[in-house]
């Protein structure tokens, strides 16, 4: 059987346009800049606007539209979505669907939604290199949308910092013989024995939204922040020298580390572990906070577009979220 090895075509990214500051949020609890900035490294994130399509689906539309500029392709050539949200659009229809139809694409391509939190993109890239290693598929858009901003409680210090919305796409496709892009390896795990310490438990089949749920305030997402952070060190420290030595490379190979933006300290903390200099890791959190499965994507197509990361470079990404998932993957772009 032959097999082909996998590129990224193209990439995009949208962030909705409405900034809140760490003293918007003062304004509502008890915080401040400092101690956010100090614990998190994040200074500000994005509002998402449903008046002006900034949902889950909205934001993709205006994200892909520049990966398939990017790619050089339309919208037909897209024969596979993958798209995760956390927190859909809506329960149904799913979000890839709609997103299917706002972007346009009338080919009756499958559209699949993935939930693995904040992992959810990096989940998606493993199986969408299966496919288009093996021919199954030739373009297959990769979305990582969210909108947590509905889905936070502003009135909890303990979550209503941290989030943000965005949305990041990617198309990966099939490398030609002559070039030497390729997903090296990669490794998703789940640990469920931490699934209780990042939650929302309403709003699904064993608890609908009551008015006994709504006075409980239990429509809200749920943390216990120093464990995750703890879990977050350790296996994105562990999944990132697992996939380097599965590649048979170590980090003296990498270009750039993407990790996941959910805090700096955390990236920070990874980055330490292996000596890795920091200027080759990827940061953007104290501007969009935690994206959740949009924040790699949206930080790889940044520094693509800034001609920071080139054609050949070897990137390493990690990723952590809620269940708890986990994932790396190493790649030559
Ligand atoms: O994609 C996965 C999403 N989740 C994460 O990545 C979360 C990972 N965890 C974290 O990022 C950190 O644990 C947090 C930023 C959430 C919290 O930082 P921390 O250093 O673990 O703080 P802490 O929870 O130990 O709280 C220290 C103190 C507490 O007060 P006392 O008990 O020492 O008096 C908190 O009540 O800070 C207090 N505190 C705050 N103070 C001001 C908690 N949140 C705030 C706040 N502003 N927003």
């Amino acid at each position: 059987m032959k097999l082909f090895n996998s590129k990224i075509l193209g990439t995009g990214s949208f962030l909705p346009d409405k900034i809140v500051t760490n003293e918007d949020i003062a304004k509502r609890v008890e915080t401040n800049h400092q101690w956010i900035v100090e614990r998190t490294g994040i200074h500000t994130r994005r509002v998402g606007d449903l008046s002006r399509n900034e949902s889950p689906s909205g934001m993709a539309k205006f994200a892909a539209i520049k990966a398939l500029d990017a790619a050089n392709l339309t919208p037909n050539d897209i024969d596979l979505i993958l798209f995760s949200a956390t927190m859909p659009d809506q329960t149904m229809p799913n979000t890839a669907s709609v997103f299917q139809s706002k972007l346009g694409i009338t080919n009756n391509c499958p559209a699949i939604d993935v939930n693995a939190a904040c992992s959810g993109w990096i989940y998606m890239l493993p199986m969408a290199n299966a496919m288009i290693k093996t021919g199954l598929y030739k373009h297959i858009m990769i979305v990582g949308s969210e909108m947590l901003s509905s889905w936070v409680n502003w009135e909890d210090r303990n979550t209503c910092i941290l989030f943000g919305d965005g949305c990041g796409v990617t198309i990966l496709g099939r490398a030609s013989e002559n070039e030497e892009s390729q997903i090296y390896s990669s490794v998703l795990s789940c640990d469920s024995s931490k699934k209780d310490h990042l939650t929302l438990m309403a709003g699904g089949a064993c608890k609908r939204i009551t008015h006994d749920v709504l006075e409980k305030n239990e429509q809200w997402m749920n943390m216990n922040g120093q464990e995750i952070y703890k879990s977050a060190v350790k296996t994105m420290a562990a999944h990132s020298e697992r996939v380097l030595k599965d590649a048979g490379k170590t980090m003296d190979n990498v270009d750039w580390f993407i990790p996941h933006q959910a805090n700096l300290r955390i990236i920070e903390a990874v980055g330490n572990r292996f000596h890795f200099p920091p200027e080759k890791v990827i940061v953007n959190v104290d501007r969009y906070a935690n994206t959740s499965s949009a924040s790699i994507p949206i930080a790889m197509d940044e520094f693509i577009r800034e001609g920071k990361i080139k054609r050949g470079d070897n990137l390493l990404l990690a990723a952590f979220g809620a269940g708890l998932t986990a994932g790396a993957v190493f790649l030559k772009y």
